[in-house]
């Protein structure tokens, strides 16, 4: 299967992710990217110096294999009577966009068959996370090939679940930079300076968060191994946890972003 070249339609805050990934992973080179936008800046820009071609003309585009849409929900339907019915039928479409139904997108594109993503725009680092639903064989191997050297994936089976990954991975990000910010709160209240209570709270964020990840070890296990009895962790705990409370406001947290995905969809 040729996944290359590839379309990105939609240079803006994901689509720059998204070309930063694959200059890190090296997976896509830029003389196989294609970019149409509307006004290309940043990323774009230096992957048209790197050698990928930045709006090219429809005979150009329409020989893409792969094209990734990352425009607006509301923009999509202008930018599908710019692309549809000149593709090439062979081709795959990865949409990335919030609540856009694969079912309306393959009526105005068949042929071409469809993948939905929800990624994260920490695919820019090569580690973002990334939610995958195909219905079709061949679309969900394209955004596997695309998108499993820049992310931590998760194939869904039912198309539902992107409102339920949405609101995990989707919004999770915000919900970790919120704990930071109140992390950051809490140590000016013990009368640290704001140059440290920065420093500490955003610096334990990211090692505890890199432990995570190397170690493989489970968060309870990691817990015992910072949290001993009768110690300062375990009272800390004991707030944070009583009465099921963070739990609670976690589950109170997803369930919010749930509904208002399903709503937006
Ligand atoms: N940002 C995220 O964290 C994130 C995460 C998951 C999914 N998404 C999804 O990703 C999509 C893009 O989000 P974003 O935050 O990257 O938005 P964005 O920054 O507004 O990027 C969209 C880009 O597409 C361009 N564009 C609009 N219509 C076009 C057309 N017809 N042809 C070519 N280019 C066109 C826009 O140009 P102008 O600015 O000139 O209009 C802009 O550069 C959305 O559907 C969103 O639901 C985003």
């Amino acid at each position: 299967m040729s996944v290359t070249p590839i379309l990105l339609v939609g240079a803006g805050a994901l689509g720059s992710s998204i070309l930063k990934g694959f200059r890190r992973s090296g997976h896509i080179s830029p003389s196989d990217v294609m970019i149409l936008d509307l006004k290309p800046q940043g990323e774009a820009q230096s992957y048209g110096a790197d050698g990928a071609q930045l709006n090219p003309t429809p005979e150009v585009w329409a020989r893409a294999k792969t094209i990734i849409v990352a425009v607006k929900p509301q923009s999509w339907r202008d930018m599908a009577k710019m692309l549809a019915g000149k593709l090439d039928p062979e081709a795959v479409l990865i949409s990335v966009m919030a609540g856009v139904r694969t079912k309306d997108l393959a009526e105005v594109f068949a042929p071409v068959k469809v993948a939905r993503v929800m990624p994260t725009t920490g695919v820019a680092t090569g580690k973002g996370v990334a939610s995958i639903y195909a219905a079709d064989a061949s679309a969900l191997e394209a955004a596997r090939f695309v998108f499993e050297p820049i992310a931590a994936t998760a194939t869904l089976s039912d198309e539902g679940l992107i409102d339920a990954a949405t609101a995990v991975s989707g919004s999770g990000p915000a919900y970790v930079y919120a704990f930071a910010r109140s992390l950051e709160k809490a140590a000016l209240s013990v009368n640290l300076t704001p140059a440290d209570a920065r420093t500490l709270a955003r610096a334990t964020l990211i090692s505890a968060a890199r432990l995570l990840d190397e170690t493989g070890e489970e968060p309870d296990d990691l817990i015992r191994k910072v949290a001993s009895p009768g110690g300062t962790t375990e009272a800390g705990l004991k707030v944070l946890c009583a009465d099921g409370g963070l739990d609670d406001l976690i589950k109170a947290t997803v369930e919010a972003a749930f509904k208002r995905s399903q709503e937006l969809g």
